[in-house]
């Protein structure tokens, strides 16, 4: 079974609670997802192995130490997992970044995949999948079969809000794939919206409502 980090750092639930309010706007919801985003890539790459590097400092020579060999692609999920790039991004500069498109149908709330450009050598990556939501959990599933359809073995998922049952869903479907959030909210609704949630977090980060 995966295991579920809950990030309950005091910035993150800070920030988060900022984002909630109906009242923030676009501009300050993407904003602190880019600032929320970098805080939790500094928790999900605590693992990292570090292997000595020789270096030579002003002063004399000296071992250092280097992130071993971790080649990384941070995929997000179209639309809204975008929103979570930039953070990562800042932290991991060379990372490669894949895209995967998907809605939600609206009335059978099942993903439809329009999408998928992946580094060709993605095979060979440690993948964080990146996306606000999990709610039903059936985007991040979908996205995580595709790539391990391309091979993927190494797989992380990144989220904001999730509902228990889209953590349940990945967790049975993926059993190898670690979940790290920020919250656990407290159930779905009639729609399939995380309650209490954050709305629509793709129509907050782009202003398309
Ligand atoms: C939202 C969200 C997730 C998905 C979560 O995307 O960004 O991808 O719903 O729901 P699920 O866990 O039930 O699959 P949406 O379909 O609204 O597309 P968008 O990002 O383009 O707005
Ligand atoms: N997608 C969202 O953007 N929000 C939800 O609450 C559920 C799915």
């Amino acid at each position: 079974m995966s295991k579920v980090v809950v990030f309950d750092h005091p910035l993150i639930q800070h920030k988060l609670g900022i984002m909630r309010s109906k009242e923030t706007g676009s501009k300050d919801f993407r904003q602190l997802l880019t600032e929320i985003s970098m805080l939790m890539g500094y928790e999900i790459t605590r693992d990292f192995p570090l292997e000595p590097i020789e270096i030579e400092t002003p002063i004399c020579k000296m071992t250092a130490r280097r992130i071993s060999g971790k080649k990384l692609a941070i995929v997000p999920i179209l639309r809204a997992g975008v929103g979570m790039v930039d953070g990562l991004l800042s932290l991991l500069p060379v990372a490669k970044v894949g895209h995967i498109g998907l809605y939600r149908n609206e009335e059978t709330h099942k993903p439809v995949v329009y999408f998928c450009k992946l580094p060709f050598d993605i095979q060979q990556r440690t993948v964080i999948v990146t996306d606000p939501m999990l709610a039903t959990g059936g985007s991040s599933c979908d996205a995580i079969g595709i790539l391990k359809e391309r091979g993927c073995e190494n797989i992380r998922l990144m989220c904001l809000v999730a509902a228990p049952e889209g953590i349940r869903k990945v967790q049975e479907m993926h059993p190898d794939v670690d979940i790290f959030v920020a919250a656990v909210d407290d159930h779905l609704n009639e729609d399939a919206y995380i309650v209490p949630g954050l709305g629509d977090a793709g129509d907050r980060i782009f202003g398309t409502k």
